[in-house]
């Protein structure tokens, strides 16, 4: 832990956030920080989409709405979710039982007033309308996020305070439902599905389903009083809390998801529906992003994952390992009884991404879906710099230790109709040495490999950067600079002692 330690002694706010598609394992380092580190952490974007893993003396924890700090409640650090997220109160409500089962305390959660409401029309809506796209579907996690953050621009959302004045949420929840409900009768909304969706348990196992008015307001607002009432408590002004403390705590910031999953920077329309990048996350617990001392951007190597729909020039398998994950049904079960064997460096690139996706334990967090894998790629890395840092923790590397051969793309070539892109011109085989966010020249670009041996000795026991094996530094500097990166850390393991900081100067030859 000390050399963490000297690596944040002049910052007092520190933001954790993911420079690619999520799941890039930040739930383990703000795990570490909020242990050694940080006074308060804060979550301030996304919703009940994302998916946090810490591993706690063998177990597995998975929140989705507390910030991963929560597991150090009982020693007085502050855990926050800012008015940025979207917080679904259902899925709040079973995470704060789910501790309490474990026997963790959170007498010092707080979730701001201001925090957008996700109330069961949002996640209605979000699965109906991924169900009418058919091959144009975004893959989304089903949580309400395109509806609720549309709600919120449309100046027609609920917020949290909202919990706190029972006559105005009922007033308010009926305005809301009302404009759904006029949306949800519309022909292109089969009633049948609607009803099917509304069985979910996480839309009440059908009570709020109304066979005259598709939702029943009453259902609805009883629940929502029912959670005002559980969690009155914890709401607070978290902004005022946040800003009173900056000179005297230590504040690490919790991004979710990912830039190239940002609404405005990531790959459009594949994206969530909120920001991922630092003005987004500071905003969203009520900072300034010049206010954060240190960002700290986690990169998945040496492969990388995406769940859902959307363009992934590296996938591994390609459009075969895109259609098999996509599947509605698939589940890691469903993988490991067709695929348990799977050698990781099988000639086949299918059955080589589902090799890797089973050693990386590669299977959403919130939805349980495989992920699909590909490999490390320097143009995407670079482009992630651009709306954030280039200051870089590398993490998961110790998943591929038995590869014989590890690739990292550093340029693609366009194989796709003529395109107009801005003022340049794709034709076949142009070449790209730079990633644009635009899906169509995604979907149709070919990536250019450079090959590197592996190293091929397991690394999880190793804690000093000089004692990894030759090829990996070889490799991580290769990457370092072909992404135009600076790697403080490197994640080899999921335990926090399975940590290395990287000393400074160690792009110096080996
Ligand atoms: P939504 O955020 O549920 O609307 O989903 C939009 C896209 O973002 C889909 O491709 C999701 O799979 C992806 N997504 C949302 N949250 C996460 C996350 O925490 N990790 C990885 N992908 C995510």
């Amino acid at each position: 832990m000390q050399p963490i330690l000297q690596m944040l002694h002049d910052v007092n706010i520190v933001a954790i956030l993911c420079k690619q598609w999520g799941d890039t394992g930040k739930g383990k380092f703000v795990d570490l920080l909020a242990a050694e580190w940080a006074d308060i952490i804060a979550r301030g974007n996304g919703g009940a989409n994302a998916g946090h893993t810490i591993c706690r003396n063998g177990r597995q924890f998975i929140t989705h709405m507390v910030p991963s700090g929560i597991l150090h409640d009982a020693d007085g650090k502050i855990n926050v979710i800012g008015r940025g997220v979207a917080l679904d109160p259902r899925a709040l409500c079973e995470e704060l039982e789910m501790l309490s089962q474990a026997g963790f305390s959170y007498d010092h959660l707080y979730v701001s007033h201001q925090a957008h409401l996700v109330l069961p029309q949002h996640l209605l809506l979000d699965r109906v309308r991924e169900g009418n796209l058919g091959e144009a579907r975004i893959g989304t996690t089903g949580r309400g996020q395109g509806p609720v953050f549309s709600d919120h621009v449309a100046r027609s959302g609920l917020i949290v305070n909202d919990l706190l004045n029972p006559d105005l949420l009922v007033k308010k929840i009926k305005a809301n439902l009302v404009d759904k409900v006029r949306l949800l009768s519309h022909p292109d909304y089969d009633p049948e599905v609607i009803k099917e969706v509304l069985q979910h348990s996480h839309l009440g196992n059908g009570d709020f389903y109304n066979s005259k008015s598709i939702l029943d307001l009453d259902a609805i607002v009883e629940a929502y009083l029912g959670y005002g009432k559980r969690i009155k408590d914890l709401i607070r002004d978290t902004e005022q809390l946040i800003q009173n403390s900056v000179l005297t705590k230590n504040i690490l910031l919790e991004g979710a998801q990912g830039i190239l999953l940002d609404v405005d920077y990531g790959t459009y329309p594949y994206v969530t529906a909120s920001g991922s990048c630092l003005d987004s996350l500071a905003r969203g617990v009520g900072l300034k992003s010049e206010q954060v001392g240190l960002t700290l951007g986690m990169v998945k190597a040496f492969y990388i994952t995406r769940v859902g729909e959307g363009p992934f020039p590296t996938e591994i398998g390609g459009d075969a390992s895109a259609k098999w994950c996509g599947q509605p049904e698939m589940t890691k079960e469903r993988e490991l009884r067709c695929y348990r064997g799977a050698d990781i460096n099988s000639p086949d690139p299918f059955l080589q991404g589902v090799a890797i996706r089973i050693r990386g334990d590669e299977y959403g967090a919130t939805t349980r879906r495989p992920r699909r894998v590909g490999w490390s790629d320097s143009l995407m890395t670079r482009y992630s710099h651009w709306p954030t840092t280039t200051q870089v923790v590398l993490t998961k590397v110790d998943v591929l230790s038995e590869m014989d051969e590890i690739n990292i793309c550093s340029e693609y070539t366009y194989e796709g109709p003529p395109y107009r892109y801005a003022q340049h011109e794709y034709r076949i085989g142009t070449r790209l040495r730079h990633a644009v966010p635009d899906s169509f020249v995604l979907k149709h670009c070919e990536p250019q490999y450079h090959r590197y041996p592996g190293w091929l000795q397991p690394i999880s026991g190793t804690r000093d950067y000089a004692d990894l094996p030759l090829n990996l530094r070889r490799l991580i500097q290769n990457y370092a600079v072909q992404a135009e990166m600076n790697v403080r850390m490197i994640s080899v393991g999921p335990r926090p002692e399975e940590t290395i900081v990287v000393p400074d100067g160690y792009t110096k030859a080996v």
